[in-house]
């Protein structure tokens, strides 16, 4: 595991540039993709370099890691939305090569297909996460096997409670979703993770340091061949 230290801003180029690297050697690269508030600058950074000819998405497929069950791709807290809005119309991807996991109608048949899916299109060549406060990676929540494949899951009333600033109303944040598995994720030949504020601490302590235990989901990382931890000074405090 390798470990990278700095503000935000330069963490959020790095994965950037990590990203641009892997298209720009495999022009159909298959791309991992998180929400919430981590990647934001990423996204940003990466339209702005296909804005200025430095990578092209035209040949990229995309997998996002999870979606709340209850809400519509149209929903503005959806993550659907969310990839739409913050990346896929930015840059030049092909929308229909984008995929995100439904949170409604058939969701549960395009939940069990997804990891074939996700296999037929070559396997994900680079796969961002973030990271929840109690250490979850996707949606997978402590005590999530770590042999997962994609599947429904109740949030944990941390998450919730986490994520209700994005809502009008703690009420309104859904109470399940569907994520890829653990085990979906340790499949990606190349992972990146990033996590910022103090918040975050004793999460990037348990990837770091902690036990490899189910209890703190991120800690599976630690078996995986290929992944760097981008961290600023307050995530990474515990770690000194
Ligand atoms: C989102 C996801 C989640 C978030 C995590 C951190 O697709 O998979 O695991 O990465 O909840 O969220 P932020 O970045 O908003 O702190």
């Amino acid at each position: 595991m390798k470990i990278v230290v700095n503000t935000e801003e330069k963490i959020s180029q790095m994965i950037a540039e990590d990203f641009i690297a892997v298209v720009n050697a495999k022009p159909n690269a298959v791309l991992g993709l998180a929400t919430g508030t981590s990647p934001l600058q990423v996204y940003a950074d990466l339209a702005k370099a296909n804005k200025e000819g430095r990578v092209s998405f035209k040949g990229v497929t995309t997998f996002n890691l999870d979606e709340y069950v209850g809400l519509e791709g149209t929903h503005n807290q959806s993550y659907r939305y969310f990839m739409n809005e913050n990346l896929f119309n930015h840059i030049d991807i092909d929308k229909a090569n984008t995929n995100v996991l439904l949170g409604v109608g058939d969701y549960v048949t395009f939940m069990n297909q997804y990891d074939a899916k996700i296999a037929a299109a070559g396997g994900i060549d680079i796969q961002i996460l973030g990271i929840g406060s109690d250490g979850h990676i996707a949606f997978n929540e402590p005590g999530t096997p770590f042999d997962s494949l994609t599947h429904e899951t109740q949030l944990t009333e941390q998450t919730i409670k986490d994520n209700s600033r994005l809502f009008n109303d703690i009420s309104e944040v859904p109470t399940r979703a569907v994520t890829m598995g653990l085990k979906s994720i340790m499949n990606a030949r190349k992972i990146v993770l990033i996590a910022t504020g103090k918040n975050k601490a004793k999460a990037v302590y348990g990837l770091i340091k902690g036990p490899k235990t189910e209890d703190m989901p991120c800690s599976i990382l630690q078996d995986h061949p290929d992944v760097t931890v981008y961290v600023d000074e307050d995530a990474y405090s515990l770690c000194k």
